[in-house]
């Protein structure tokens, strides 16, 4: 099992930059591109919210033309950047199955054989943090006390501090409840996170705590809880997860560009 996750790739509309200094659309044509010649291919792509950088007009119908090149099943998850409707109407055409067409939230469960795919919609329309809510938490529950399969949780903004501070303070509330809940269930392998635009890897709830680093640009390494938020020019990036049954779960952060492997002598 080989699951590519991709992230944060906040995606203007035609013919403008995010934060008026980085071609994030085009940083998202290179990772499809990317994706789209990796060897050995993933069984799917993940794409761990903030598709969009507004919500603006104009962003969504700019990500799915992009997107529609990708030739590797995608689901899709919202981030504080994204628009629950938007995702909804932005994806039937190519990607049918990349957001569910109904309920409130945009969870999915995803049954990828010996391995269960848990994917939570941590967002607050209009805000910038995120939370698991009573019925969230209700809802990932139910998911877990139904099957004990290995499983592997998803989520835009990390159920977890990451250290840096300025992103800390825009995080998920009730992570503490959500560890709970995963730590009864036994299983689980990890949790993907996005949000924060770095490669960060901690211990959570008896089990790893990934965020993957952007598509497009990423966030400073500031680790002093006051430091101002900076962004970096490092290189755009994202994960490539591979997880077979009885192993745990590898995660590779692996830049994006073309970067062939060489023989040596
Ligand atoms: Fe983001």
């Amino acid at each position: 099992m080989l699951i590519a996750q991709l992230t944060d790739c906040h995606v203007t509309a035609k013919g403008t930059l995010a934060l008026g200094a980085i071609d994030t659309n085009t940083a998202l044509a290179r990772a499809v591109a990317f994706l789209n010649r990796l060897d050995p291919r993933p069984d799917l792509v993940l794409l761990t919210g903030d598709l969009i950088n507004g919500p603006k007009p104009g962003e969504y119908e700019a990500a799915a033309e992009i997107l529609a090149g990708l030739s590797l099943p995608l689901r899709l998850i919202p981030g504080n950047h994204d628009d629950r409707a938007g995702l909804r109407t932005a994806f039937p055409a190519a990607f049918p199955a990349a957001v569910p067409a109904a309920g409130e939230f945009l969870h999915q469960a995803l049954d990828l054989g010996p391995l269960r795919l848990l994917a939570l919609d941590s967002t607050i329309p209009g805000r910038v943090e995120g939370t698991l809510c009573p019925a969230r938490l209700d809802w990932i529950a139910a998911r877990l006390a139904e099957d004990d399969r290995p499983t592997l949780v998803a989520l835009h903004h990390p159920p977890f501090p990451t250290g840096i501070g300025f992103m800390d303070a825009i995080g998920c509330a009730n992570g503490d409840r959500l560890e709970a809940l995963l730590r009864r269930h036994g299983a689980v392998v990890g949790v993907l996170t996005g949000h924060v635009h770095r490669a960060i890897a901690q211990s959570f709830a008896g089990s790893v705590g990934f965020c993957c680093p952007s598509s497009a640009f990423q966030m400073a390494f500031q680790p002093d809880p006051d430091a101002p938020a900076r962004w970096t020019r490092e290189p755009p990036a994202l994960a490539l997860h591979q997880w077979h049954p009885g192993q745990p779960l590898r995660s590779h952060v692996v830049p994006i560009g073309d970067f062939p492997p060489t023989p040596f002598g």
